[in-house]
């Protein structure tokens, strides 16, 4: 899937004061690719990502998805297309407290009529190393574990495109190491992949990156890393 943002710009208007969060902008976003865009609190990263995952309209410009405007469509055209198609992992904590780890895992697939069986749900456990807590509760998991549930959650559909908010936000070393390679491996497997972070570790992993300062995003040419 290639995903293509041009022009987009966002304005919040309120009463009081108005803010543009993301200044005009284009970009392009490739299937097999892990992108990262860095940029501190209030940048307008979130706002990005809500664009170019249908969750918010732009105030101009337009995303596609292989040529396809996703906001000419409508409310359930554009529903339907964001459950078949994306993977969201929003920041902070996600699971339902009174779910079990595989019921958190199953929940959006149920949702959109979906079953999951029983082996995948197993494999998606192992695949993100949460497999003796299968039938654990949120409350019974740490940062890291919780973090890697959501993941679970946005992968086990397959999706062909994959957001991740701030995903190694208070996580600690060997977490954010294990949600970076998760993500990679992701993209390495042909998914498109794109999280936005302050964490400068996440460069390591990165194929592409961009920084976002005060709602511009930039596109940072030839630096030099090494991939995992
Ligand atoms: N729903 C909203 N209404 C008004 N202003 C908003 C809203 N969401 C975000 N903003 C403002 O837009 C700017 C960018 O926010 P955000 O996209 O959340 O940045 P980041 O994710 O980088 O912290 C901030 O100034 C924030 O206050
Ligand atoms: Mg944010």
């Amino acid at each position: 899937m290639n995903i293509s943002a041009e022009n987009i710009g966002k304005k919040y208007s309120k009463k009081s004061r108005s803010v543009t969060a993301v200044q005009t902008t284009s970009a392009e976003f490739e299937s097999g690719k892990l992108t990262v865009i860095f940029g501190r609190s209030g940048s307008g990263k979130t706002t990005l990502l809500n664009i170019l995952s249908g969750l918010i309209k732009p105030t101009s410009g337009s995303v596609t998805y292989d040529g396809k405007d996703i906001f000419s469509l409508d409310d359930r055209e554009l529903s339907k297309f964001r459950a078949g198609n994306i993977g969201y992992i929003p920041q902070g904590q996600s699971s339902l407290s009174a779910l079990t780890v595989a019921e958190n895992l199953t929940l959006p697939a149920a949702l959109v009529g979906r079953d999951i069986p029983d082996d995948e749900v197993e494999k998606m456990l192992k695949t993100v190393g949460l497999t003796d807590l299968k039938n654990a509760y949120p409350n019974e998991l740490s940062g890291g574990e919780l973090r890697r549930l959501a993941i679970a959650r946005a992968l086990i559909n397959k999706p062909s495109v994959i957001f991740a908010d701030e995903p190694t936000n208070d996580l600690d070393d060997e977490n954010t190491r294990i949600v970076f390679e998760l993500l990679k491996k992701t993209a390495k497997q042909g998914t498109a992949v794109i999280a936005v972070t302050h964490d400068t570790t996440a460069a390591d992993h990165a194929d592409t990156i961009y920084r976002m300062d005060a709602g511009v995003l930039t596109k940072q040419e030839g630096i030099k890393r090494e991939i995992a």
